[in-house]
């Protein structure tokens, strides 16, 4: 990669052709999406199979099948390969507790660690095709339990360890885990996180779960149960040195990862194991330029998508050495991340702008304590970067060295989309753009119709041709699998973004066009969020709407209707923000809970959540001719000014 990138600022942003097409990165996408078998049959070549496939791709819209007929294994690849060469010696995992204890891994190490957690499976049971539901704070045993699945094809399920019992229930249910692995607890803000008591709660809802492996992390005592609950080290102590790496299909599914749409059930998104490498290895290529020396850190939890692709399987099978940190990003001092940067002489550095932006008010003299300098590349991922926040990370934490990637991508997308890619060619960036669609990328801007649309213009986002890493289906639900991306613009995927595209063809990505949330780069749909709201005895409707935050870039805020003979009060506002912590998690606390007579409908009885989103934000309610239904445009302001009224009142006491 060249140093030599250059940064056009906001307010002299080029138009015409001077920044596109750049030679190799153009040449390379024309390539790509002229004759994608061809150009996606080298890429594939990369990695090792056991068989080579028979046909590239089968297209039978929707579904794409990729490198039909091959066979490899996720786990050899990652891990049994490295070990064949020099890199057996080299370092895999950097992990760094919480409470400030470190492991390090070799590939050896992890070699042999991976094999000997695949035996514990086997011993017990698992076989190829079997769903093992993980449940893990961010220690080595999360990633080496992902990989010894897929040494055994056994698909794994990742719960975010933030996932309450309820959660991590609906979750298992769907699945039908027969095998949970969790821990005694796991350590956040120097709390103890207690994952097997929740753990436990979930296994008494869900008939599936026959065994429990329990990691000891914290020491603490938790209740086994006999002849289900099993410590990892007695099964260590009695597992096989070596599991032969079972050759996988490639269009078998390597994992399953919920992910909240615009109904309360999460989609149990399917990946599978060729398609889905395939297009991570040669994505954190041209992304992130990684190589040999680097070493890799993503901040992301396991438990969500990036974490998936970004800590274990693309970095892990370019063989780069990969950080792993267990606890809050500013505990117990708001430089603990500059601090491991430092530590462990940190190359690629990939987080979300929440965090940068928790940072930037925390302020500069952290960062400016540490010497940052073996940073090479900078990426961001999850929602829009504010241009003022990606100058920050760029001087701040790149040193004006670095340039930043900001990565668009998707839970179902498998792996990065539109970004950056120095890995073939730097270009000029734009802070706040996610610049240019990846190789094989196939993205156009459209209008409600389906129509591309003029540079300049607001529409949807969607991808026209298939790509490797494509969902293979909803698990257990090809139906929901064809409406949510297939049928609003038949032929293509429907991301749910806007966007737009600007004069030099760049990607500026505008948020969620359906009724997803973006918390903290968290996805949560309203409906979950409702569903769990009106859980609560003394709830009778409830509509949820995203408020700009300054950190969180959205923040949940409800509108509540209380059942008859129930009054507001800021006791009850306390126990259903409370209530959502325990149904979904922490992560769906709300900012602001409003008590309302009635919640704004149409005639049809849909709740206008355009009319909520502009009362939490603050704006006008803009053009009320585009209202649909008949409701008069008198009603729609009066419900309007009625709720202003509320939620200004409310944040006064
Ligand atoms: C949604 C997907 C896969 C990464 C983690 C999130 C938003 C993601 C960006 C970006 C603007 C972004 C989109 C997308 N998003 N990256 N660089 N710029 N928005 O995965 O939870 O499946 O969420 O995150 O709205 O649809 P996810």
């Amino acid at each position: 990669m060249s140093s030599s990138h250059e940064v056009d600022s906001a307010s002299s942003l080029p138009t015409g052709l001077r920044l596109w097409p750049s030679k190799r990165y153009a040449e390379m996408h024309r390539r790509s999406l002229e004759d994608p078998e061809r150009f996606w049959s080298e890429e594939a070549r990369k990695l090792d199979w056991y068989k080579t496939w028979d046909r590239v791709l089968d297209w039978t819209p929707p579904y794409a099948r990729w490198f039909v007929g091959g066979k490899l294994n996720a786990c050899y690849q990652c891990v049994d390969r490295h070990v064949k060469t020099w890199r057996r010696s080299k370092v895999a995992i950097y992990w760094e507790g919480e409470t400030g204890e470190t492991r390090v891994l070799s590939y050896s190490t992890l070699f042999r660690e991976v094999n000997r957690c695949a035996s514990v499976l086997q011993k017990l049971g698992v076989k190829k095709g079997d769903r093992i539901a993980l449940y893990l704070p961010m220690i080595p045993e999360l990633p080496l339990f992902m990989l010894a699945c897929a040494r055994i094809g056994a698909v794994h399920t990742v719960i975010f360890s933030g996932f309450s019992a309820q959660a991590m229930c609906d979750r298992i249910f769907d699945t039908q885990a027969k095998v949970i692995i969790t821990a005694d607890g796991g350590y956040r803000r120097g709390k103890i996180v207690a994952l097997k008591d929740i753990a436990d709660e979930a296994a008494r809802l869900c008939p599936s779960v026959e065994k429990i492996i329990v990691v000891k992390r914290t020491g603490e005592p938790v209740p086994m149960t006999k002849g289900r609950d099993l410590w990892l080290s007695s099964l260590l102590d009695e597992a096989e040195m070596l599991v032969k790496p079972e050759p996988m299909e490639s269009t078998h599914p390597l994992y399953i990862l919920y992910t909240s749409g615009t109904t309360g059930k999460p989609k149990g998104v399917v990946h599978s194991t060729g398609g889905y490498l395939v297009f991570n290895n040669s994505a954190y290529e041209w992304v992130f330029d990684i190589r040999e020396e680097s070493v890799y850190w993503c901040t992301a939890d396991v438990g969500w998508v990036t974490g998936h692709s970004s800590i274990v399987y693309a970095p892990l099978s370019h063989g780069a050495a990969i950080v792993l940190y267990e606890g809050a990003p500013d505990y117990p001092t708001v430089d603990r991340w500059w601090d491991i940067v430092e530590k462990y002489g940190v190359s690629i550095f990939y987080t979300s702008p929440t965090a940068v932006r928790m940072f930037m008010r925390y302020g500069e003299e952290w960062p400016l304590k540490h010497d940052l300098s073996s940073l090479e590349l900078l990426g961001s991922v999850g929602e829009p970067i504010n241009p003022e926040v990606w100058q920050w990370y760029y001087k701040y934490i790149g040193g004006e060295r670095c340039p930043i990637v900001d990565t668009w991508w998707q839970t179902e997308t498998g792996g990065i989309m539109i970004s950056p890619t120095p890995g073939i060619e730097p270009i000029p960036l734009k802070p706040g753009s996610a610049t240019l669609p990846l190789p094989g990328v196939d993205a156009v801007v459209v209008d409600a119709e389906g129509n591309e649309i003029p540079p300049g213009q607001t529409g949807f986002l969607i991808i026209r041709k298939p790509w490797p890493g494509l969902l293979m289906d909803i698990y257990g639900d090809p139906q929901r699998y064809q409406e949510s991306y297939w049928s609003r613009f038949p032929g293509s995927y429907y991301t749910g973004d806007f966007a737009m595209r600007d004069e030099d063809g760049y990607f500026w990505l505008l948020g969620r066009a359906d009724e997803v949330l973006k918390v903290a780069g968290h996805r949560i749909g309203t409906a979950e969020l409702e569903d769990a709201t009106i859980s609560h005895p003394a709830v009778a409707e409830a509509a949820v709407a995203g408020k700009p935050d300054p950190v969180k870039g959205e923040a949940i805020v409800l509108f509540v209707t209380l059942k008859k003979g129930t009054s507001p009060s800021p006791d009850l506002r306390k126990e259903i923000a409370q209530h959502l912590r325990r149904v979904i998690g922490p992560i769906a606390a709300p900012d602001a809970v409003y008590f309302v007579d009635s919640l704004p409908k149409t005639r049809s009885g849909k709740i206008m959540r355009r009319l909520l989103k502009a009362v939490v934000s603050g704006q006008s309610l803009g053009d009320l001719t585009t209202l649909e239904d008949e409701t008069s445009v008198d009603e729609v302001k009066k419900a309007y000014e009625s709720l202003r009224k509320i939620s200004e009142s409310a944040k006064d006491n």
